[in-house]
């Protein structure tokens, strides 16, 4: 698809093919959501939503989880461009006391290194949760990735860098409907 140029900048870059389409995303969620209630169904849950990339993917499984389920949020960054900062910006916002005492679900749109998604459960864990499970869309396929064995995962994909249904390149393209590749191109 769209091959961007950007006026009066080195790298231009290219959105690529499909590799999950809007019904295959639709389809698994409502699986993963059975899952999901029959896991909880004797105690209640929390879900705890990672932004901004998770906004699509929160929305959607929660329209199909128990009407009492709590939902809160916290909005993280550790991305730049394509690559990971190696430091999350936002994990002071989450607060503690809201967790205490209780089940977790956490939900992001992508495990990557998993730093992330193992600095939230430490957190989650100091504040007095009982239990912390992660749900998240994507799991990149690579070698070096934090020990986080998510109890559901959407799909497994390559180590390459997509945009669509809530992942962003720079604050764009979360918009699109599917989840599509994405490369840079020096010129
Ligand atoms: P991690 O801490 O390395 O696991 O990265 C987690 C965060 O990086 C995710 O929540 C995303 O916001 C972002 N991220 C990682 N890979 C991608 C990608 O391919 N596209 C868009 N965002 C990504
Ligand atoms: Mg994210």
């Amino acid at each position: 698809m769209n091959r961007v140029n950007k006026p009066n900048a080195r790298l231009s870059y290219k959105i690529g093919r499909v590799l999950l389409s809007e019904e295959k995303i639709q389809k698994r969620i409502l699986e993963l959501s059975a899952e999901i209630r029959e896991a909880y169904r004797k105690r209640p849950f929390m879900i705890l939503g990672l932004l901004n990339g998770s906004l699509f993917f929160v929305t959607d499984l929660l329209k199909n989880l128990p009407l009492r389920t709590e939902v809160e949020f916290v909005q993280l960054k550790s991305y730049a461009g394509t690559a990971s900062t190696g430091s999350i910006q936002g994990l002071e916002w989450i607060e503690k006391k809201k967790f205490e005492a209780k089940n977790i679900l956490v939900i992001d749109d992508i495990l990557d290194s998993g730093q992330t998604l193992s600095a939230v459960k430490e957190i989650l864990y100091d504040s007095g949760a009982l239990n912390v499970e992660f749900c998240v869309l994507l799991k990149k396929l690579k070698k070096e990735q934090k020990p986080i064995q998510p109890k559901w995962v959407g799909f497994e994909i390559p180590d390459v860098f997509v945009v669509g249904y809530g992942l962003d390149y720079e604050g764009m393209y979360r918009g699109l409907k599917s989840i599509r590749s994405f490369s840079l191109i020096q010129k």
